[in-house]
């Protein structure tokens, strides 16, 4: 009888999957060893990646950033393959650079001065550093006694440092806040006062801080659990030909037919338990079943979906693996926090980049921060919709670029995915002439063209990327990458192993954390196959 080689089949063709696959061919191709594929549902690769095109532009539908150059995997490909040149402009983001100011506008169209951004931007890091674990030893109450604090923040504040632990972080944030000056009316800005406008520019940071973690609702981050999370140090930088080239570099090693598109997997059975009648056509202990009702038979199965699919497919009885995940699997599935994050590419229409003096030249839209009334307050003008209301900031993808973007998490996120291009279009129309103002003539800002990205929608994403919930922990992330079956049953071992962003304790919801995953699971398996030492070192 021939030995057949072992099988192993990949599940998504995404920066987790690939990386698993570029690394199992890249050790064992010349021995011939295994049998890999690579099963991917849509009908692209990349994933969570998607590099596009919007009115000429290039930009990025998913990641966007390398959060920190300094010892990241992705920083090197991006480097050795030259990606981080191009002779076309890209979504850099650089609107905030040196030489362009950052301009903070509160609703109603009034410039708000760096003296009252920067002590609450000040505290604001602080708390998060604070809840983080970051800088135990700061005092934040000390920090900046100029800025003031408010109910909201006060009991933000206390709800943070109950899930944290620390007395010290609610003691004594009344000092912000100096009750002298309640009353005060911030000059220039009408309807509001200082204290309102404080607690908005709060606001304005805590939508960030959405949109960085996905969390829709920031209280229900467990940030003890979050300060696992590591941060390569360095600049943070996009990729210049695209977030897409990393993801071509790895496929590109891939002998043809290995990445299969259009094969969603919609059924995997395993054998937790050794059955002697088991039913199984094949010696392979797991079949996997295709949407098209083809089954494919593997002695290995990396999965790499995303957690939001993993929620999905845990969901129901007629879910995705049979015999359904062990419970601590299912839970720690669960419990982690999968939020949603989309972006909004908007064209500003030729009429609007014209300057006031008579030249025809186009006027450089700047980096916006936008600084909105609650959305429950009397003084909101009731014409800017709910959905775009908790958008911190409004730039142009580069600094000339006549494409502008904005960045929506939790319920606007969803909403947004629904609306259609001219419901945004008049949304963000109203919104901005809301703002109008000197300086650059807001009022006339007009959309022409507008391209939103639909992550909770897409069936094969169901969301963005993962945060630690409350309730959830660290450990589940590593429970998450536990592979099938334990090893203490008799079954065939390493049936189903997982991989992606979501595997990852310390580098969850980040490109370089789904690559470590890949890399993780590949290992594993050569381990296994004692390949490690003989063809890697
Ligand atoms: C809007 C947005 C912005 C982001 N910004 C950044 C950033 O700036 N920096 C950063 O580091 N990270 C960012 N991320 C996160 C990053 O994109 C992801 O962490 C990473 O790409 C995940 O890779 P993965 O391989 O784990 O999963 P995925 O990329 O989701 O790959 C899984 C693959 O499985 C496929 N699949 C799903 N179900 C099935 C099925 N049933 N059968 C077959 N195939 C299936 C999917 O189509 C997908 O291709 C962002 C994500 C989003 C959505
Ligand atoms: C990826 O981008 C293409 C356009 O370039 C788009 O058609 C497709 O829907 C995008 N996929 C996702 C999941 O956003
Ligand atoms: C923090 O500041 C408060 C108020 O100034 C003070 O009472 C407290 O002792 C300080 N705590 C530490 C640890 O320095
Ligand atoms: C930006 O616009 C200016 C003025 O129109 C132009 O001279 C310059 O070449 C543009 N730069 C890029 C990168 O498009």
């Amino acid at each position: 009888m021939v030995v057949k080689k072992p099988r192993i089949v990949i599940v998504g063709a995404g920066m987790a999957g690939l990386t698993a696959a570029n690394k199992l061919h890249s050790v064992t191709a010349s021995k011939d060893l295994f049998e890999v594929c690579v099963v991917e549902g849509g009908s692209r690769i990349g994933g969570r990646i998607n590099t596009s095109e919007f009115c000429g532009d290039q930009i990025e539908l998913g990641a966007t950033w390398i959060h920190g150059i300094g010892g990241s995997p992705l920083h090197k490909i991006a480097q050795q393959t030259h990606s981080l040149l191009s002779d076309k402009p890209w979504e850099c983001m650089d609107g905030n650079s040196s030489d362009q100011t950052t301009i903070t506008i509160a609703e109603g169209g009034f410039h708000l001065d760096p003296s009252i951004v920067n002590p609450i931007t000040r505290l604001f890091k602080n708390l998060m550093d604070h809840a983080q674990g970051k800088n135990q030893k700061n005092n934040i109450t000390e920090r900046d006694t100029t800025a003031r604090g408010d109910e909201f923040l006060h009991s933000f504040c206390k709800k943070v440092s109950t899930r944290v632990g620390s007395a010290g972080l609610s003691i004594g944030l009344d000092a912000y806040w100096d009750s002298s000056k309640d009353q005060e009316e911030f000059k220039g800005c009408g309807i509001w006062n200082r204290k309102l406008l404080e607690e908005a520019i709060f606001a304005m940071h805590e939508n960030t801080q959405r949109t960085y973690t996905s969390a829709g609702d920031l209280l229900n981050l467990d940030y003890n659990a979050e300060s696992e999370y590591q941060m390569f140090p360095g600049e943070e930088i996009t990729i210049a030909k695209g977030y897409l080239s990393i993801i071509e570099y790895l496929a590109s090693a891939l002998p043809p037919g290995v990445i299969q598109l259009g094969r969603k997997v919609t059924r995997i059975q395993w054998q937790p338990e050794r059955h002697e009648q088991n039913g199984f056509c094949s010696s392979r202990p797991v079949k996997l079943h295709f949407c098209d009702g083809s089954v494919m038979h593997a002695d290995h199965v990396i999965i790499t979906v995303s957690l939001g699919v993993l929620k999905a497919a845990i969901g129901d009885d007629q879910g995705m693996f049979q015999p359904p995940l062990p419970n601590y699997k299912a839970e720690a599935i669960s419990r982690l926090g999968f939020g949603v994050v989309n972006k909004l590419f908007m064209q500003l229409s030729p009429t609007t980049h014209h300057c006031k003096d008579g030249h025809h030249r186009p006027k450089r839209f700047p980096y916006l921060q936008l600084v909105f009334h609650s959305p429950h307050s009397e003084m909101r003008h009731k014409k800017i919709p709910w959905w775009m209301r908790r958008s911190p900031t409004l730039c142009p993808i580069y600094k000339n670029s006549s494409v502008l973007l904005c960045w929506f998490a939790g319920e606007e996120a969803k909403a947004l995915e629904s609306l259609k291009d001219e419901e945004i279009i008049n949304g963000a129309s109203d919104t901005f002439s809301s703002f109008r103002c000197s300086g650059y003539s807001y009022n006339e800002v007009k959309f022409s063209k507008v391209l939103k990205t639909k992550w909770a929608t897409d069936p094969l994403f169901l969301g963005s990327y993962s945060y630690v919930a409350v309730g959830s922990s660290g450990e589940d992330f590593d429970t998450m990458a536990e592979p099938l079956p334990r090893e203490s049953t008799s079954s065939p071992p390493l049936q189903i192993l997982f991989a992606g962003e979501a595997t990852h304790r310390t580098h969850y919801s980040t490109t370089h954390g789904a690559y470590f995953s890949g890399l993780r699971e590949a290992n594993r398996l050569l381990q296994h196959y004692h390949c490690l030492g003989i063809y890697n070192n």
